[in-house]
């Protein structure tokens, strides 16, 4: 056997654990559930045979298509679906990526956008994160005439900050034509700032935008896999010839497009989120324990070697883990010193708030 050289680069992905009967807090799923009318339609396409499991998926994602087209105002030859935004960012990177080329993202992020990258025989260029944030200028400054794509997530996964639709207005305006610039929202229905980016009217004025965002967070279906991206035509055309036939099954299809009409369910989450994050904060607060501002349903909590509290990041997580509790520790995104907590229900809440306060209280390197 010969495999491509760039099989050595891939990294394996490192996924959030659960604890057998505990609390997983280590993924940024909603704590809530799934969508109960994306549930409902599930139970319906099932139940009375409407799906039609024994035949193909709609190929062009009509329905589904046609219903975000009118959720976002927008048309529906300007969205392409994929199994997860996972499946999205590969269909991306095959579309531009090439040995001899690169792409351009920040050091502590999403780690599929290096897997895509790598994957098609690219480099990834990392810029610096101050304050845990996307540097726009310092990405714009890695940009050269191999580069193709710029990867940025927002709010960032896992520092959980965001940055401002002026700052995005700024960056695309200096980014040159050559360059695909991906936005990845995973996470854009928890961020609440006034000074978002509102990305749908900038696709209308750059050609070379494209933005993410996936029914895995806020809806709860991650199990389903599918998101969808949003571009002008010509860009989805390009991305479009990568796209397996039926990359969606039928049920993801009829779950997401109930999913899109629940808004009560989005409001619940979103309300569960603001108030799970203010407890967390106000505990980290209270713990002396130092964190990121987050615009999303997760914390990215920072454990220095020196400070008045002894404990490390490894040594909270395993204090944690000690209470059936999971979280994420983030030596696999490049910060060892720090540790992701997802915003869970208001009990898991309390629980992993209990359970910092007990591992802060009860450590021998603690010295106040
Ligand atoms: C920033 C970001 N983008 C994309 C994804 C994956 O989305 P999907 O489940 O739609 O593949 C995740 C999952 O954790 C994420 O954190």
């Amino acid at each position: 056997m010969k495999p491509r050289a760039a099989l050595n680069q891939l990294e394996p992905y490192v996924p959030g654990k659960a604890i057998s009967g505990g609390i997983k807090l280590s993924s940024n799923e909603n704590p809530l559930g799934s969508s109960p009318r994306a549930l409902a339609a599930i139970r319906e396409a099932i139940g009375a045979g409407t799906a039609d499991l024994n035949r193909y998926p709609d190929p062009a994602i009509h329905r589904l298509k046609e219903k975000l087209a009118r959720f976002w105002n927008t048309d529906s030859e300007m969205l392409i679906v994929g199994n997860g935004s996972d499946e999205t960012l590969v269909m991306i990177a095959g579309a531009f990526m090439e040995p001899g080329l690169n792409a351009v993202t920040a050091r502590h992020t999403f780690s599929q956008y290096t897997f895509a990258t790598t994957i098609f025989g690219g480099r990834m260029r990392y810029a610096d994160m101050p304050e845990g944030a996307f540097d726009l200028p310092a990405i714009r400054d890695l940009i050269d005439q191999d580069t193709r794509l710029v990867f940025l997530c927002n709010p960032n996964n896992p520092t959980a900050t965001a940055f401002t639709h002026d700052a995005l207005v700024t960056f695309l305006r200096e980014v040159p034509d050559h360059v695909v610039v991906v936005i990845d929202e995973a996470y854009g229905e928890f961020a609440d700032s006034p000074d978002y980016p509102r990305t749908i009217e900038l696709i209308a004025r750059h050609s070379n935008l494209i933005r993410l965002r996936t029914f895995s967070k806020i809806y709860g279906l991650a199990g389903l896999r599918i998101g969808y991206g949003t571009a002008q035509k010509e860009l989805i055309g390009l991305i479009s010839k990568l796209r397996q036939p039926f990359n969606v099954g039928t049920v993801a299809q009829e779950a997401a497009a109930a999913a899109l009409d629940d808004r009560e369910f989005v409001e619940s989450s979103i309300l569960n989120n603001v108030a799970g994050r203010d407890r967390i904060c106000a505990a980290l607060d209270h713990l002396g324990i130092d964190y990121y501002p987050s615009s999303a349903n997760f914390v990215c909590t920072h454990f220095p070697a020196q400070t008045h509290i002894g404990l490390r990041a490894d040594k909270v997580v395993q204090q944690l883990a000690n209470r059936h509790i999971a979280v994420r520790p983030l030596g696999s995104f490049g910060l060892p010193d720090y540790v992701r907590i997802s915003v869970g229900t208001p009990e898991e809440v309390t629980a992993v708030c209990e359970a910092l306060a007990e591992a802060v209280d009860t450590d021998p390197g603690r010295h106040r």
